[in-house]
C-alpha cells in the first residue's frame, strides 16, 4: 500500500521508520518531513490545513491510508474530509479528537461514565473562576481548555498565583484555547501513559511510557514537549493495566460511540497512580512525542497492517507484539528551550548509531551545503534498547556522546526513576 504521513517532528520519523520496515508498505511519503523521515520517505510541500490539496494529493499519488501524526490537523478535522472523499486515515475525527480539544469535553464525559479522574469546575469567565478557586485547595490546577502546544497547563501553589494566572489565562495568554478555562483537583501519586488502538469497536493495549515533561535533572524546572521517555513503564504493572482498561479506556470507547461519535486511532491516556488507583489526568489524541519512538522501538508487529485495519474499522484479530526489552530515547535540545532555541547550530551525527542506537530526528533541517543543523526546540531524539532501563540508559547515553552538538543540551538522567527501583530490587 502507498501511505502518505504527515508531520515533522521525532514522533513522525519513528512512525515512518517503523512504516518503511513494514513489507505492507510500497509507497512511503512524507509532508513536510524532515531530514531524517527523508532517509525513508519522499517528502513533499503540502500543508495539513488545506484539505482539499491534501485530498488531491492523495488522488493523484493513488494513497491507500493517511497518518495523522500531530493533534493540530486532527481537531481542525482533517480525518473528516479525508475519509469523506473515501480515503483511509488513521485518526480520530473533530468530534472524536475532542477528547484532547477541549479539556472541559472530557471532564464531563468522565463524569458520565464515571471514569475515575479529579474533580473539577469548568468556567467560562474570569468571575466564575475566581469564586470556584474557594472549592479547592494549594495546589491549585489551572488549564486552558483548547489546545495550548503543552503549555496550557497552571500548577498554582498559592492562591494569589492561581488568581494571577487565571487573569493572564482569561487575559488571551493562551487565545482561544483560554476562552473556558478548568480549574481541577490535585492529584497525587507517580505519572504514567497507557496507550490504546481503537476503531471505536475493538480496543487494543499498545504499550506504556513514562516521560520526562521538566527541563532540568531530577524533574525540575519549566515543563516542556517531553526531554525522554522510556516504555514500558513497569509501574503500570499487569494488574493496573487491566483496572486502566476496564475504567477508564473502555467506558471511554463505549461512551463515545454510544454518543454518535465513534474514536478511531491511538488514544494516549495520560494517568496519576494514585492511592486510590489509577486516574485520569488528560486524554491525547495522537501517539506521544517522544514516548512514540521508544514505542516503535519496541514494535515487532507490522504498523501499517495495524494502522490500516483500524482505518478500516476492522481492528478485530491484528496483532500488537512487542519485545520484552526496555527502550529508551534522550531527547537532545537547542540551548533556549522551552523557550526561544537557538537556530542553525552545527550537528555532527558520528558514530551514533554504531551499536544499534536509533537517532530520531526532531528540528533539524539540511542546510544549503548539506550539512544537518538545528531547527527547533527539540533536535533529536536518541534511542536505544536494553534488557532493563539500567542497560537502556546507558546504551542511549553512548550514543548520545558520540554526537556533536555544541548548542544543545540534554538531561542527563532520563529513567532515574527506574533505574533507583531497579537498583533496589
Ligand atoms: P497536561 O498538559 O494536562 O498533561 O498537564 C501537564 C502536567 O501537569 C501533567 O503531566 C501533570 O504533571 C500536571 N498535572 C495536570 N493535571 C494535574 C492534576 N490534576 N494533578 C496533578 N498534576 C497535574
Ligand atoms: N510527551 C507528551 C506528549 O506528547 O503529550
Amino acid at each position: 500500500m502507498n501511505v502518505l504521513l504527515l508531520g515533522s517532528g521525532g514522533r513522525e520519523h519513528a512512525l515512518a521508520w517503523k512504516l518503511a520496515q513494514s513489507p505492507s508498505v510500497t509507497g512511503l511519503a512524507a509532508a513536510p518531513g524532515n531530514p531524517g523521515i527523508a532517509q525513508v520517505a519522499a517528502l513533499f510541500d503540502l500543508d495539513a490545513s488545506d484539505h482539499t490539496a491534501v485530498i488531491a494529493f492523495c488522488k493523484n499519488e493513488g494513497i491507500d491510508l493517511v497518518v495523522i501524526g500531530p493533534e493540530a490537523p486532527l481537531v481542525d478535522g482533517l480525518a473528516d474530509s479525508l475519509r469523506a472523499a473515501d480515503i483511509a486515515v488513521f485518526g480520530p475525527s473533530k468530534a472524536a479528537a475532542q477528547l484532547e480539544g477541549s479539556k472541559g469535553f472530557t471532564k464531563d464525559l468522565c463524569e458520565r461514565a464515571g471514569i475515575p479522574t479529579g474533580a473539577y469546575v469548568r468556567c467560562a469567565s474570569l468571575q466564575a473562576a475566581r469564586a470556584a478557586l474557594s472549592r479547592f485547595s494549594a495546589p491549585y490546577v489551572l488549564k486552558a481548555d483548547g489546545l495550548a502546544a503543552g503549555k496550557g497547563v497552571v500548577i498554582a501553589q498559592t492562591l494569589e498565583e492561581a488568581e494571577a494566572a487565571l487573569a493572564d489565562m482569561f487575559g488571551g495568554q493562551f487565545g482561544e484555547a483560554g476562552a473556558e478555562v478548568v480549574i481541577e483537583e490535585f492529584l497525587e501519586g507517580e505519572e504514567a501513559s497507557f496507550f490504546a488502538i481503537t476503531d471505536g469497536t475493538t480496543i487494543l493495549p499498545f504499550g506504556t511510557a513514562q516521560d520526562h515533561k521538566q527541563v532540568s535533572e531530577g524533574d525540575t524546572g519549566p515543563n516542556t514537549g517531553g526531554m525522554g521517555a522510556y516504555s514500558p513503564a513497569p509501574v503500570l504493572t499487569p494488574a493496573l493495566q487491566a483496572r486502566v482498561m476496564d475504567e477508564i479506556i473502555r467506558p471511554t470507547v463505549a461512551t463515545m460511540r454510544a454518543d454518535g461519535m465513534p474514536y478511531s486511532g491511538v488514544l494516549y491516556a495520560g494517568l496519576m497512580l494514585t492511592a486510590d488507583g489509577p486516574k485520569l489526568i488528560e486524554y491525547n489524541c495522537r501517539f506521544g512525542d517522544p514516548e512514540c519512538q521508544v514505542l516503535m522501538m519496541r514494535l515487532e508487529s507490522d504498523l501499517a497492517k495495524i494502522m490500516f485495519a483500524c482505518a478500516k474499522g476492522e481492528l478485530a484479530g491484528a496483532e500488537t507484539r512487542f519485545s520484552d526489552e526496555t527502550a529508551l530515547t534522550v531527547v537532545m535540545a537547542a540551548k533556549g528551550y522551552p523557550g526561544t532555541p537557538e537556530r542553525g547550530g552545527a550537528i555532527s551525527l558520528g558514530e551514533a548509531e554504531a551499536y544499534g542506537a536509533k537517532v530520531f530526528h526532531a528540528g533539524t533541517r539540511a542546510a544549503e551545503d548539506g550539512a544537518l543543523v538545528a531547527n527547533g526546540g527539540r533536535v533529536l531524539n536518541v534511542t536505544a534498547t536494553g534488557a532493563n532501563a539500567t542497560e537502556a540508559q546507558a546504551a542511549a547515553y553512548e550514543a548520545v556522546e558520540r554526537i556533536d552538538f555544541p548548542s544543545g543540551f540534554y538531561r542527563r538522567d532520563i529513567g532515574w526513576k527506574e533505574v533507583a527501583r531497579e537498583a533496589q530490587a
